[in-house]
């Protein structure tokens, strides 16, 4: 069964191009992130495939310098923001695990 959709932040509280990252629900000790491409959001659980620790190394810096790729601090991993693939480093191949999210009257929402 999935989680139900929680509220996470309003929509423009996410700057276009960046990310932004959320704990998880009370209880849990791993969190999640967003990252915003224009009108669209992409939503992955807040855990490196290579071996299992946040992306961030500071909070809510997911992407490279660019803001092309989501980057993983620890080895380098390099995961593409539409399906969260890794497409360089130690998990090449595997993929960040996604959540459900959805924008509805200007607020954020998330299955996590
Ligand atoms: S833990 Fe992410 S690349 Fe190693």
């Amino acid at each position: 069964m999935s989680a139900p959709m929680r509220a996470l932040c309003r929509f423009e509280e996410i700057p276009d191009g960046g990310a932004k990252g959320f704990s998880g629900p009370p209880g849990s000790f791993i969190g999640m992130f967003v990252v915003r491409r224009g009108e669209r959001v992409f939503a992955y659980v807040n855990s490196c495939p290579h071996v299992g620790v946040p992306l961030d190394p500071v909070p809510d810096r997911f992407l490279d310098r660019k803001g092309e790729l989501i980057v993983c601090s620890a080895h380098g991993a390099r995961f593409r923001v539409e399906d969260g693939e890794c497409i360089s480093g130690p998990c090449m191949g595997d993929v960040l695990e996604p959540v459900a999210v959805e924008v509805v009257e200007g607020e954020v929402r998330a299955a996590f």
